[in-house]
């Protein structure tokens, strides 16, 4: 019998070594060695799928290597298609990421069903079949060219592969793949590393585009060594508050496109929505005027899109003043408030005070500041801000007005939905009211702006 052979892996980078080692000579990460038992051979998808020349390839010069024209498949899921950038690379390996129950099996079924007119291939082994034909009748979707296969093991996962010849390939989940070709449980780091390489060997031999859902850690990195984030071509992240139906589709990296994009979802009764207009959901309530509410012209990606900023200021009834905030950074509230005490002279040390982004959103757009601050003073002084006005810029530590990027596309948007009003910086240079329908208001200091809007 062949001796087992056993290394040790880092959980957390992948880096190997023959012994365990309390710290990671690589990422310097401590205690994240694990014993795992290899055997080595040569790929299964090599042997499926015949290996590549073996002849040495000679180099050329960059002027004469031709480029195919690209061709990219074009998705039915618009929001998907941009966040890759433009339709899908064939030979490309995506890996999607997100917590448990956010929506990633619903959204690559449904990619997998919407394309009527491509062949694709499900493999799941986290659902059985009956599971995934009953949400199929959920989505409504079950009358395209689409297999089923409940499958962990790579090496059938490759001849399902060779006899059904699908145009593209969803495989749910990387972490409960499992390959002959190493000897480590499912899960395990070496397993993961293999099934990933035989799928990308797969996919860069046979051009067939592959998509690999992959699990995320509590601390919102991917499961799984980082090496994995290298080997794929792009990386997607889907996340969102689960109490709420915005789901957003972001790319973390992509060889054939922008990491701006953002793709945004509204989960619902038959699945998942593309959004077209965020804005107009975000903003529940265009006509009552309310204290405590400011809307913020934010960019996320390269989407503009405009959000509620709800703020509730009220006196500590224990005396320790009770700060939270849902969906923005506390500590870049808390410095907030302390600009607003400081340098404005308002007394919000013994208030508790809490602050939320409509829609389960999460934003770290600086220039959602003044809404954020004018929501809070809103709530404080118990005024409502007219709600025909929005704003679109940053706050410094000394209460100064600072100007944002991209305004002219906070602008536009905020312009296209009615607005009458956005208060910006006056440090943004080169605008120019006439160019606008909507009012422009340039500030420089935090207390010209609570003049403006409640002093009047
Ligand atoms: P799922 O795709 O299973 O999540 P993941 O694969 O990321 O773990 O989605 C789970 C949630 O989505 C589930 O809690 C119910 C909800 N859902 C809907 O609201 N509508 C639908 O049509 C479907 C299919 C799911
Ligand atoms: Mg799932």
């Amino acid at each position: 019998m062949a001796k087992v052979k056993t290394i040790f892996f880092c959980k957390n980078c992948g880096a190997d070594s023959p012994k365990w080692v309390g710290k990671c000579p690589s990422c310097g990460e401590w205690n994240t060695f694990s014993e795992e038992v290899v055997s080595k051979s040569s790929s299964s998808a090599s042997k499926v799928f015949g290996g590549r020349d073996t002849k040495p390839a000679s180099s050329q010069h960059i002027r004469e290597i031709v480029v195919s024209e690209e061709r990219r498949i074009q998705l039915a899921d618009q929001e998907l298609s941009r966040v890759l950038g433009g339709g899908l690379v064939p030979g490309s390996l995506t890996l999607l990421g997100g917590e448990p129950g956010i929506g990633k099996s619903t959204l690559m079924l449904q990619l997998a069903l919407g394309n009527k007119g491509l062949k694709t291939l499900y493999v799941s082994g986290e659902e059985s079949q009956q599971q995934i034909k009953m949400r199929a009748d959920r989505l409504g979707l079950s009358d395209t060219d689409c297999f089923v296969l409940t499958e962990t093991s790579m090496q059938n996962i490759l001849k399902n592969l060779k006899e059904i010849q699908p145009d593209f390939v969803v495989v749910d989940s990387v972490q409960t793949l499992h390959t002959v070709q190493v000897e480590s449980s499912p899960g395990s780091i070496v397993q993961i590393r293999e099934c990933t390489g035989e799928l990308l060997r797969f996919a860069k031999q046979t051009g067939v585009p592959v998509f690999l859902i992959g699990h995320i850690t509590k601390d919102g990195a991917l499961a799984g060594p980082k090496v994995l984030e290298h080997m794929v071509d792009a990386v997607l992240q889907f996340e969102g508050d689960r109490n709420h139906v915005f789901r957003l589709l972001r790319s973390l990296k992509n060889r054939f496109g922008s990491t701006n994009e953002l793709g945004i979802y509204a989960m619902q009764g038959s699945g998942l929505q593309g959004v077209d207009n965020p804005s107009e959901i975000l903003i529940s309530n265009k006509d009552d005027s309310l204290s405590g509410i400011a809307i913020a012209a934010s960019i996320d990606g390269a989407r503009p899109m405009l959000i509620e900023v709800q703020a509730l200021v009220s006196t500590s009834a224990y005396g320790m003043p009770q700060r939270t905030a849902t969906g923005f950074d506390l500590r870049r509230m808390n410095m907030l408030l302390a600009v607003l005490e400081k340098r404005c002279g308002f007394k919000l040390g013994a208030k508790d005070v809490f602050l939320n982004l409509a829609g389960g959103l999460r934003v770290d757009d600086p220039a959602i500041d003044l809404a954020l601050v004018c929501a809070v003073l809103s709530s404080n002084v118990d005024i409502p801000v007219d709600t025909k006005t929005c704003f679109a810029a940053e706050v410094g530590l000394s209460g100064e007005i600072r100007p944002v990027s991209r305004i002219d596309q906070r602008i536009g948007e905020a312009d296209k939905l009615g607005y009458e009003r956005i208060f910006v910086s006056q440090y943004n240079k080169g605008l120019n009211n006439a160019q606008y329908g909507i009012k422009l208001v340039q500030v420089k200091r935090i207390d010209e702006v609570f003049r403006a809007l409640f002093a009047g």
